[in-house]
């Protein structure tokens, strides 16, 4: 399998003043005890799936190559086909492709060129297993799997992270993947995922790398790798963009699919019929459009779905940043009055590089029929201290400062957020009780 695979670190072969830097690799090697290097690949790799509005019936799936893909076709089929081409019942062509954009610091950190690639599986079954392979000019990659999303109602979990970056960017660590808090984050997850098969996929609420370009994302897509379970299961991504995404490497690598306007990054996945997960951009205005769109999208989910879940970066109650800064204000006076109205149940927010859950919160108050916000990103981006004096972090509501993934299980009587710390420990754990039975008989 490609999958999980780790670099052995060459011979340097460095002169004269390169030494300096050699020292430095050799403190990391004493530092870092799964250093990765950059390497060209050969074939197709990086491969992972978004799941965007209609994940029952609809994958995107992606991958990076080393050189320009003249023909690539994903092949799947509900039944593993050991990667027998010909054997599979279905298949998807290769939709866009392109060479990703590098910058001078690109070149500089060593990062190899790479080109992106993205394919749409269409008409797929609800809840469902897909096997499949991606063919890109020859080569093949290993059989993996991921399951669909319910067409019933399922009680069903996913896990919702954010900032997975780390601090600045370090020409130290050029060549080399310094994100040790990430990848176990990352290997947290596999383990979670092989132990529950009703997790089916990760909402990212961004600042995936420090940027989006590629010396950043190459490592993301690589450390993604590290999610996928032993028996090749892969763990769907519902992605939303940071401060720290602007970049066009965004765009490039991150393709939601030909019905999704390109760069525009909000949208809803319905991820069961009962339950529906609403992705907001907090990086073009919170105004206008967004905001418009926001209004009839919430007043139609609301009446049809159980629970009704928002993610986005920029929070709309910090616990560590600013509680004034101009975003956060804007998120508070233009969504946060939406997300009340039409009684959203969980809102889940990044950018702080901390764990919180706010008590439940309306018209700016502590009020039991609020909006409980959960956050603020901890997938190994070095933790902050959060500012505990906060109202809306009082008990019973929580924040500290840790890694963590959220375990949400939606179930039919409740709403479960449990934050998972690095060591597997249970960090927080909280019951929501559904607000309506939304489209009961
Ligand atoms: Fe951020």
């Amino acid at each position: 399998m490609n999958i999980n695979k780790k670099y052995a670190i060459p011979s340097p072969g460095f002169q004269g003043m390169r030494m300096l830097t050699f020292s430095f690799i050799i403190s990391f090697l004493s530092l870092f005890s799964t250093l990765s290097l950059a390497t060209e690949r050969e074939g197709p790799y990086h491969i992972r799936v978004l799941w965007t509005q209609n994940p029952s019936k609809h994958a995107v799936v992606s991958w990076t190559t080393s050189v320009p893909t003249q023909t690539a076709t994903v092949y799947f089929d509900t039944q593993s086909r050991d990667g027998e081409l010909a054997a599979y019942a279905h298949t998807a062509n290769l939709a866009l492709t392109g060479e990703i954009t590098l910058t001078e610091e690109d070149l500089k950190m060593e990062v190899p060129k790479g080109h992106y690639n993205h394919a749409e599986m269409k008409g797929l079954k609800a809840d469902t297993r897909y096997y499949f392979v991606v063919e890109s000019d020859g080569k093949v990659s290993d059989e993996m799997y991921f399951i669909t999303a319910p067409d019933s109602d399922k009680e069903i979990s996913i896990f919702w992270g954010g900032d997975s970056r780390m601090g600045a960017a370090d020409p130290r660590y050029a060549g080399v993947n310094p994100h040790e808090n990430r990848k176990a984050m990352n290997r947290l997850m596999s383990d979670l995922l092989a132990e529950n098969p009703n997790i089916y996929a990760l909402a990212h609420g961004a600042d995936w790398g420090v940027t989006a370009d590629w010396r950043h994302l190459y490592w993301w897509f690589h450390d993604h790798e590290l999610t996928t379970t032993e028996d090749g299961r892969v763990l769907p991504l519902i992605a939303s963009r940071g401060n720290h995404d602007r970049s066009i490497g965004f765009e490039e690598n991150f393709w939601l699919g030909e019905d999704l306007p390109t760069g525009q990054y909000y949208y809803t996945s319905q991820l069961t019929p009962e339950v529906a997960l609403v992705t907001l951009n907090t990086e073009v205005s919170i105004t206008g459009d967004q905001r418009q769109w926001l209004e009839k999208e919430l007043a139609s989910l609301r009446p049809n779905n159980r629970w009704l879940m928002v993610q986005y970066h920029v929070p709309a109650y910090p616990a560590v940043k600013d509680f004034n800064a101009t975003t956060a204000s804007r998120v508070r006076n233009f969504w946060v009055p939406l997300f009340e109205e039409y009684q959203v149940d969980l809102a889940a927010e990044a950018d702080g590089h901390c764990l919180k859950r706010t008590l439940p919160i309306k018209g700016g108050k502590h009020d039991p029929d609020g909006v409980i916000y959960i956050g603020e990103g901890g997938l190994g981006v070095p933790q902050r201290d959060t500012d505990n004096t906060r109202w809306f972090v009082q008990e019973p509501g929580m924040a500290t400062s840790a890694h963590h993934v959220f375990l949400i299980d939606f179930k039919k009587d409740g709403l479960r957020t449990r934050a998972i710390g690095m060591e597997k420990e249970v960090l927080d754990d909280h019951m929501l009780q559904p607000r309506m039975v939304a489209s009961q008989e």
